[in-house]
């Protein structure tokens, strides 16, 4: 089994990944990885959060994690991503790739005789999609029912995998971005046999009623070329402390980081009171831990 979709898992395998996680949480973990197993990542983009939890879940669980940045690898020199897999799968017993194209990882998949995740691509970033409901989870104590909104950049891989996850597990999301900008119809439509995702142009609109105000960069990893361009066309949908007031009195905030403050984030809001954005990049050690166990256990 592959974690490379949030389409991967469903419903009662997500509520799964949440207890192995309760579990560590409480000190009452019960599953374990095989004795020294090797995690190695394979990264195209650059990391802080996601590579580093992961390295951490393996030293939690008594495990090893082996960096590579695909850009001191052969594949610089042009050998495939196909030959990279079969070799990588030899060393390891689970690859965490971060690649730009999401046929990529399905490739390096396709290839790979132990389970492949993916650490992000430019359609999917699933284990941030676990990790943040976890700690919606946490912080309201249910998921179902719970409006998330999510403002800015609506068609990109953080949003992908959480409108699709949030509505499997019975969120109800709302998309705030610019007139013409959709959100990727193939994400859109799998989330809405879920459940309501609702697209607006205002975000005074979405704001309303929202019990979680999530944003991300208005410029994605991939994305730099078009920066001046994307800063002007999701301006108007910056999370700011006027935006955050229209929202639920117990409104969280929460953001995937890195955040450019001042940009698609006001610092106010951010290092405010509703921010929950330390605990999410926390719980992200938490869930690499737990997804880790879960594959581990699944492919036995
Ligand atoms: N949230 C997240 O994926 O952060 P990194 O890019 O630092 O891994
Ligand atoms: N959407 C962002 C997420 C970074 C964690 C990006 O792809 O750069």
């Amino acid at each position: 089994m592959n974690f490379i979709s949030v389409d991967d898992v469903s419903k009662e395998q997500i509520n799964s990944i949440f207890e192995i996680a309760d579990d560590i949480k409480n000190g009452e973990a019960k599953l374990s990885i095989k004795e020294n197993a090797v995690l190695t990542l394979l990264f195209q983009k650059p990391s802080t959060r996601t590579r580093v939890s992961f390295e951490a879940a393996m030293a939690k669980l008594d495990g090893r994690s082996i960096y590579l940045d695909m850009s001191t690898s052969q594949m610089s020199r042009g050998e495939t991503l196909a030959d990279t897999a079969r070799v990588l799968s030899g060393y390891s017993d689970f690859i965490a790739a971060r690649l730009f194209k999401h046929d990529d990882i399905i490739e390096l998949a396709n290839n790979s005789s132990v389970p492949v995740i993916n650490a992000l691509t430019d359609m999917e970033h699933p284990t941030q999609a676990l990790s943040d409901l976890y700690t919606i989870r946490e912080i309201k104590n249910k998921i179902k029912g719970i409006k998330i909104a999510f403002f800015g950049d609506i068609a990109q891989n953080t949003i992908n995998s959480l409108m699709l996850a949030g509505a499997k597990l019975g969120a109800e999301i709302a998309l705030a971005g610019p007139k013409g900008y959709q959100p990727n119809p193939n994400y859109l439509v799998r989330a809405r046999e879920y459940g309501p995702v609702e697209v607006y142009n205002d975000s005074v609109e979405a704001a309303d009623e929202a019990d979680v105000i999530y944003t991300d960069t208005f410029v994605s990893m991939g994305k730099e070329a078009e920066s001046e361009k994307r800063k002007g066309m999701f301006k108007p949908y910056q999370v700011n402390a006027s935006l955050v007031a229209k929202a639920t009195r117990d409104v969280i905030v929460m953001h995937p980081l890195p955040a450019f403050r001042g940009e698609e984030i006001t610092k106010d809001v951010i290092d405010g009171p509703k921010s929950v954005v330390w605990q999410q990049s926390k719980n992200k050690m938490l869930m690499a831990e737990s997804i880790i166990l879960y594959l581990s256990e699944k492919n036995m």
